[in-house]
């Protein structure tokens, strides 16, 4: 496929194109910063491409729904996909270049021989409920890093665990990679800005609250003085117990070892997830 120039925004499909892009930054000795996305862009996913233009002379996203991440009963298939709304909202963002590789192009002799292994951090929570899909997301990453050779990469904090492994490969692999985590964009009402809320029919979306209500909750009992982890567990916990919720976990843990911690401290991490009718969602609060 032929590049697309846009006002200010590049598009590219391969990966000589994103190769050559960066060479000519670099020449002009320019710094580079990503944002890896898997498309069906919104508020969350721009405000990581605002904190990458603090960061970065030069801004680049990738949008890939990458199939490795993916469980065999999940929702590859049907995760939203507009390359032109994302276009035009990274353009309304002034993102440098858009690499929108098709999986051949990522995947040319099927799925890689060699990938990421997590380890430790990606036994627990998603990784527990998704077996493969941190080898998966790292792999992938791994890659974009390769690929893309940036100083910095913006990740938002909603998929807390994916954050946390993603700083961790970059440390263990030395990718010579900033990991920076932004934080989370809400909708008014507390729901947390996800690709995946398109999926929500308007009941839904209302159970969906649920989530936020519930860190809301456990947040409050913190700043009231609650310390018992388990308290502050039974709250999110709760907030969960609505018709038509189905509750995953909830969880207060370590915001680096991600094991659940018995006293909760400033910096532990609250995380929930639930399904809501077809839908998994997740969210987290740092307590403060
Ligand atoms: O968070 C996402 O959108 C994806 O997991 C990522 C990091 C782009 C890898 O495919």
């Amino acid at each position: 496929m032929a590049p697309a120039t846009l006002a200010q925004t590049r598009l590219v499909h391969t990966i000589p194109e994103v190769r050559g892009a960066v060479r000519e930054v670099r020449q002009g000795g320019g710094s580079v910063a990503l944002v890896p996305t898997m498309g069906y862009l919104h508020e969350g996913h721009l405000s990581l491409v605002d904190r990458a233009r603090e960061l970065a002379d030069w801004v680049a996203m990738s949008i890939f729904v990458n199939p490795m991440q993916f469980g065999p009963a999940e929702d590859l298939a049907r995760y939203p996909r507009d390359l032109e709304r994302d276009l035009e909202m990274a353009r309304g963002r002034g993102v440098d270049l858009v690499f929108a590789p098709r999986v051949d192009e990522m995947y040319p002799h099927g799925e890689p021989q060699v990938s990421v292994v997590p380890g430790a951090l990606a036994e627990r929570m998603e990784g527990a409920i998704r077996p493969g899909h941190f080898r998966g997301v790292l792999t992938v990453v791994a890659k974009l890093f390769g690929i893309f050779h940036p100083d910095v990469a913006v990740f938002g904090q909603k998929d807390f665990q994916q954050a946390a492994l993603i700083r961790r490969m970059a440390l263990d692999l030395d990718q010579g990679v900033r990991v920076e985590v932004a934080p989370i964009v809400r909708e008014p009402d507390g729901l947390a800005m996800s690709s995946r809320n398109v999926y929500l029919s308007a009941e839904e979306r209302e159970r969906a609250r649920a989530l936020s209500r519930g860190l809301e909750r456990s947040r409050a009992l913190f700043a009231a003085g609650e310390r018992d982890a388990e308290a502050l567990r039974a709250a999110l916990w709760n907030a969960l117990s609505v018709p038509g919720v189905e509750p995953g976990y909830a969880e207060v843990v370590d915001a680096l070892t991600l094991e659940p911690v018995r006293r909760a401290a400033p910096g532990a991490v609250l995380l929930v997830a639930a399904r809501v009718g077809r839908t998994r969602l997740i969210d987290n609060a740092v307590l403060p």
